[in-house]
């Protein structure tokens, strides 16, 4: 018997999911379940958190720009998914640049990421 919980209204098991923290510039914080393989950008537009991705996810703008916690950058980094040189460049334009800036359409969430925290730039 397959002893993984499993998501009855989705359909999805539980082992496969990982939780994902929003913060926002007020400091307030929102806690979203995420598929693993689907990208951050997703995971935005699901949970309704305001941020614009104009281009759905085309690497043709910058507004689904985040700031990921180190640790969960390090780990994509390490992963060789670190940004591509597309990426980088539109990250240039982006405002409120970190180090640990991603562009979330171009993020794909991984069970290593469980509890990744991502900052909404001002
Ligand atoms: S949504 Fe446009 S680059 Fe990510």
């Amino acid at each position: 018997m397959n002893e993984n919980k499993i998501d009855t209204l989705h359909g999805i098991q539980e082992d496969e999911q990982i939780k994902v923290v929003f913060v926002f510039p007020d400091g307030s914080e929102k806690e979203c379940e995420a598929n693993i393989g689907e990208t951050l950008l997703n995971v935005i537009r699901n949970n309704d958190i305001p941020i614009p991705c104009s281009c759905g996810g085309a690497l043709a703008c910058s507004t689904c720009h985040v700031v990921l916690d180190e640790k969960s950058f390090n780990i994509l980094e390490s992963d060789d998914k670190s940004a591509s040189e597309d990426e980088e460049d539109l990250l240039e334009v982006a405002s409120g640049l970190e180090d640990t800036s991603r562009l979330g359409c171009q993020v794909i969430l991984t069970e290593e990421l469980n509890g990744m925290r991502v900052q909404i730039p001002r």
